[in-house]
């Protein structure tokens, strides 16, 4: 951002409201059936490692991680990344994205997936995942399951089911 006011949060309870609006207005009721929903439905987003944007004291974007497994192993799900219309093209979500992936890597998290735009999301490091190496819990499609490596060679040796990390399920 050019003018100075960019500020990326961690979110707070105080922000759910605000980003429900902003998640209706970008992706509409249709969100709901989408695969990555039906991993939402059973464990909460990480509010340490999911942030929010704010241009003074208006919030123009957010993006959310849960954790979930791919087959036995811990790995985030990154979404849904969203930026207020009139302040796209100006690195908001690029910021909310770099955030986000160094404060895992900071935590210890290896590996973050994804359903989204390859050529988007590669700037950051994201890959397709080769196909049938990890099952979404629904219809998707597996040219958008991109994953990122916060570890050099971490997603080498996974593979399996991806599913709600249920030891942090409510
Ligand atoms: C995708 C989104 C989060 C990007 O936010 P943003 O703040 O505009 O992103 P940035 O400013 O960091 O990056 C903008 C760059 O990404 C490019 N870009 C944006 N969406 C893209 C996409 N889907 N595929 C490829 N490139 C894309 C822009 O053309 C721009 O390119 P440039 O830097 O060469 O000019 C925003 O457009 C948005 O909220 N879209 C609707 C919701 C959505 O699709 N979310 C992602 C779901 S997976």
């Amino acid at each position: 951002m050019s003018d100075l006011s960019l500020t990326i949060l961690a979110e707070t309870p105080n922000d759910a409201h605000a980003i429900e609006r902003l998640l209706e207005r970008t992706f509409g009721p249709g969100r709901f059936v989408l695969s990555a929903y039906r991993l939402r439905e059973h464990v909460d987003h990480l509010l340490d490692l999911s942030f929010t944007a704010w241009i003074g004291t208006l919030l123009v974007g957010s993006v959310r991680q849960l954790p979930i497994c791919i087959g036995d192993t811990p790995a985030l799900m990154l979404g849904p990344l969203t930026v207020e219309p009139p302040f796209r093209g100006r690195g908001v979500g690029r910021a909310l994205l770099d955030r986000s992936l160094n404060d895992a890597r900071a935590k210890g998290h290896r590996l973050v997936i994804l359903v989204g735009d390859e050529p988007y999301y590669s700037r950051v490091g994201f890959k397709a995942v080769p196909k049938g190496r990890a099952i979404m819990p629904g219809p998707v499609d597996y040219s958008r399951l991109l994953v990122a490596e916060l570890v050099e060679g971490a997603f080498t040796d996974v593979s399996g089911d991806i599913r709600p990390d249920w030891s942090k399920a409510r």
